[in-house]
């Protein structure tokens, strides 16, 4: 006769509640003691057991019977609260927030170790692609270069259905909402910030060190433009809401440093990553042994996540049984790397007035910041004229000031996008 796992269950929305349906399949295998939730009084899917919905969620945390305990409420206060709680009281801990394990990661991860538990955040990051433990184990010998991810399925959707089907990015948006792809407020989505999050923690696993999201350079989608897609495509590029990682060398005292950004960036579509479509998700790792290497896979859905926190809680059983949690080396500081010494080539689009001198204007102000430009376009006449260049590998510094300086030429009416394109 089998010992059953006893979990506790904090959250009972899209990841808990497809949890408790995963782990009714082998009954054998686990017991849900306790579900904490919000609202008592919701309306639940067939398959919730409402007896076990308590509104109490430190009493599920501190319950007798319950071994492992499930975070899945999300945010950071409560959840931080509940999570410490567990780990004092010598519970393991899986959760799937990736705003909590960004912020306070390190400290929690601190508790864990000091009370002798596991704390398992697998589905923090890419939901069902099994990334943290890829880097944290199979990987940790190896020495990676460079991280490229699409690590948030909401904006590759838009994306996608910009490139595929045209929509503008207020109508791909629109989409997504009603698709369920995309939050009421998307903000966190569409401006970065939640691939920010899982950057710093894919960081944190992949370099040993701890990298506060407040510190990734972000920039979001919204200001995409079809000309801009158009514009890619006839490149034979396609626009990626893309988390670079990268190790860099100081250039003066030659010490390791990590520059970590997302943006939106212009990939060849030989690339593997520029073949992630709709709401898939996607990191591509390159390091000195391994050469290159890419998963792929659905990075958000109940289902999918859930299946990355039932993973979790095996292995905490399976430590648990050891008497033993998962060491991970102490975090050590490695500096971020200054986003304005960054090079790259750029995309960079201009509304002009179409008159005569205009482009020599223009042109004179990359050329005093040092960026030389590769190929020019003009597209439409008029009072619809757009300049449209490629430049060589040029400083972010150098590009911003070329920005700033366009925009206050007479001639040019608006600076649009500036996006990076990859080499
Ligand atoms: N959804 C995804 O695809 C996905 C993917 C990867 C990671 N995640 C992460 O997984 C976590 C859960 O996401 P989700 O989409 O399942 O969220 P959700 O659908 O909003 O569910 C949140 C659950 O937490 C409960 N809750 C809220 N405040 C609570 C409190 N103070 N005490 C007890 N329960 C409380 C809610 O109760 P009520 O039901 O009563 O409102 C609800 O059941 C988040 O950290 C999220 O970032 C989600």
């Amino acid at each position: 006769m089998k010992n059953p796992i006893r979990i506790g269950i904090l959250g009972c929305g899209n990841v808990g509640s497809a949890l408790v349906y995963l782990v009714a399949q082998e009954p054998d295998e686990f017991t849900v003691e306790k579900i904490a939730v919000n609202r008592i009084e919701a309306s639940r899917e067939p398959h919730i057991d409402i007896s076990k919905l308590t509104a109490d969620s430190s009493s599920v945390v501190v319950d007798q019977n319950v071994e492992i305990v499930v975070e899945l409420i999300g945010g950071i206060t409560v959840a931080k609260d509940l999570i410490e709680l567990a780990l004092k009281n010598k519970k393991p801990v899986v959760t799937a927030n990736k705003e909590l394990m960004a912020k306070h990661g390190t400290e929690l991860l601190r508790i864990a170790k000091d009370n002798g538990v596991d704390l398992l955040f697998e589905a923090s990051v890419c939901g069902a692609i099994p990334i943290v433990r890829l880097l944290k184990e199979s990987l940790v010998g190896e020495e990676i270069t460079r991280i490229v991810g699409i690590l948030n399925g909401t904006t590759n959707y838009i994306l996608t259905k910009m490139t595929e089907d045209r929509l503008d990015f207020e109508q791909a948006l629109q989409m997504a909402q009603k698709l369920g792809y995309a939050e009421k407020d998307p903000t966190a989505d569409i401006k970065g910030y939640d691939a920010g999050a899982k950057a710093a923690i894919l960081t944190s696993s992949a370099f040993i060190t701890f990298v506060d999201p407040d510190s990734v350079f972000i920039e979001g989608i919204a200001d995409i433009t079809l000309q801009d897609i158009d514009f890619a495509i006839k490149n034979g590029m396609v626009i990626k809401l893309v988390a670079v990682i990268e190790k860099l060398r100081n250039e003066i005292s030659s010490e390791l440093q990590i520059s970590i950004r997302v943006h939106p960036m212009m990939i060849k579509i030989s690339h593997p990553l520029a073949s992630v479509r709709n709401s898939y998700n996607a990191v591509f790792i390159e390091g000195e042994a391994i050469g290159e290497m890419m998963l792929y896979g659905k990075g958000a859905g109940g289902l999918p996540t859930a299946s990355a926190v039932l993973g979790d809680i095996l292995d905490a059983k399976h430590n648990m049984s050891l008497n033993t949690f998962n060491r991970f080396a102490e975090p050590r500081l490695i500096p971020i790397y200054d986003q304005n010494k960054l090079t790259s080539e750029f995309y960079i689009a201009v509304d002009v007035a179409d008159e005569p001198g205009v482009l020599a204007k223009v042109a004179q102000i990359f050329g005093s910041n040092r960026i030389s430009i590769s190929s020019m376009e003009q597209n439409g006449f008029g009072q619809n004229a757009r300049l449209v260049f490629f430049t060589h590998s040029a400083m972010e510094a150098d590009m911003k000031e070329t920005v700033n300086q366009l925009s206050e030429l007479e001639s040019v009416k608006k600076v649009g996008s500036v996006i990076r394109v990859m080499v």
